[in-house]
């Protein structure tokens, strides 16, 4: 099945592709995590009305990856994709466009959020918002080169907000169809407290829809943030990575439907079918198994409030170890019937980066 709009063609317009009920969901690009093995699970789950790929480097010897692209062709959803590109080169930014356009994309969605260092300081991703004049220029060629949406991806500022009205004049100048809003600055991380007025500034100034992004960890929180915000939607990652049942959990209550509550037996299943999504031929098992590590540091945030299925995850190295841990908290001694708590618990912390390599986008 192609991303597409419904109809099978390249969408005109982002807004055909929301539902017809409700406000619409997405699940934020992820590097290293929303790839087409946990869309494809996500979506078994109660897929998001759109998708976001990872982004996709441009630069002058870049091509498409090939993985990152499968993410759009292979998607068996039925959703629509949002190809994402990360880089400033004027030239193998149109160029990317253009190839990128031959697959069926939803759109083209352009990262001005990504605050590791390392891309930052080549002022692509959240550096540009240190840069408007740059952003500008990048918008402009996209626009010229894009038969399909384009949207952006981006935060409140950089370093703090002094810039945000003259991106959103931008924004505007170069009629983007779509803008997803992390409500943080890029020196604010993941973990700063969101500053979601600047969601109702953006919505107030752009006449495109605005998908509030920013720890939005339960299906309540989401509607009662779409309210206060005027946001079109919500765009949520982190915790679907804990939580994969939100996108339709979310679409019950907006449906005044019973709101289904998942137990701890349907997190050990989740946790074995992500195993087996992310499991590749040929790759040693200890990677495998820190590879699942880092989505489990997102899901043992609802595990249990002290934190002990987290510290013990941490340190299994074997596929058998962290079975034997997901047993113990998940399924034996009348935990399997047990609740998850919906709402992350306080003081745990995710720590994806400390499991092999980094995974921070
Ligand atoms: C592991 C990880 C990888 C990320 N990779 C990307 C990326 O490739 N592109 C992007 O625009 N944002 C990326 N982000 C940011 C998320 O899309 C999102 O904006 C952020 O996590 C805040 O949303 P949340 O609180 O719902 O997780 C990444 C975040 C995480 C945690």
């Amino acid at each position: 099945m192609l991303n597409t709009s419904p109809s099978g063609t390249l969408p005109d317009t982002v807004t055909e592709l929301f539902p017809t009920l409700g406000f619409p969901t997405a699940l934020a690009p992820m590097q290293d995590v929303t790839g087409l093995p946990f869309m494809n699970l996500v979506a078994e789950y109660g897929p998001p009305d759109l998708f976001f790929t990872e982004y996709f480097r441009v630069h002058s010897s870049a091509r498409i990856d090939p993985f990152i692209l499968s993410s759009i062709t292979e998607n068996n959803s039925g959703k629509p994709v949002f190809a994402q590109l990360i880089g400033e080169d004027l030239e193998h930014i149109a160029r990317f466009a253009l190839e990128l356009q031959k697959y069926p994309l939803a759109g083209i969605d352009l990262n001005l959020g990504c605050p590791a260092p390392r891309v930052y300081r080549k002022n692509v991703g959240g550096g540009l918002l240190r840069n408007p004049a740059r952003i500008n220029e990048v918008l402009k060629v996209l626009r010229d080169t894009c038969q399909c949406p384009l949207t952006v991806k981006t935060r409140i500022g950089f370093e703090d907000t002094t810039n945000f009205s003259e991106v959103l004049d931008i924004f505007a100048a170069n009629q983007i169809e779509l803008l997803s809003l992390h409500a943080r600055t890029v020196r604010g991380g993941y973990r700063s407290a969101p500053q979601y007025e600047f969601v109702n500034q953006a919505v107030r100034r752009l006449d495109c829809p605005v998908l509030l992004n920013g720890e939005v960890n339960t299906p309540s929180s989401a509607i009662k943030l779409v309210r206060e915000t005027g946001a079109a939607g919500v765009m949520i990652g982190r915790s679907a990575i804990r939580n994969p049942w939100i996108f339709r959990q979310i679409r019950q209550l907006q449906n005044g439907q019973e709101m289904f509550h998942p137990t701890l037996m349907d997190v050990y299943l989740y946790v074995e079918a992500l195993y087996l999504a992310l499991s590749r031929e040929g790759i040693p098992e200890e990677k495998q198994v820190a590879r699942l590590k880092k989505f489990l540091n997102f899901v043992g945030l609802s595990v249990d409030q002290d934190g002990c299925f987290l510290h013990d995850m941490r340190r299994a190295k074997t596929r058998l170890q962290l079975n034997n841990i997901c047993q113990k908290y998940l399924v034996k001694q009348g935990k399997a019937k047990e609740l998850m708590s919906v709402t992350p618990y306080q003081g745990l912390v995710a720590r994806p980066s400390s499991e092999g390599s980094s995974c921070q986008g």
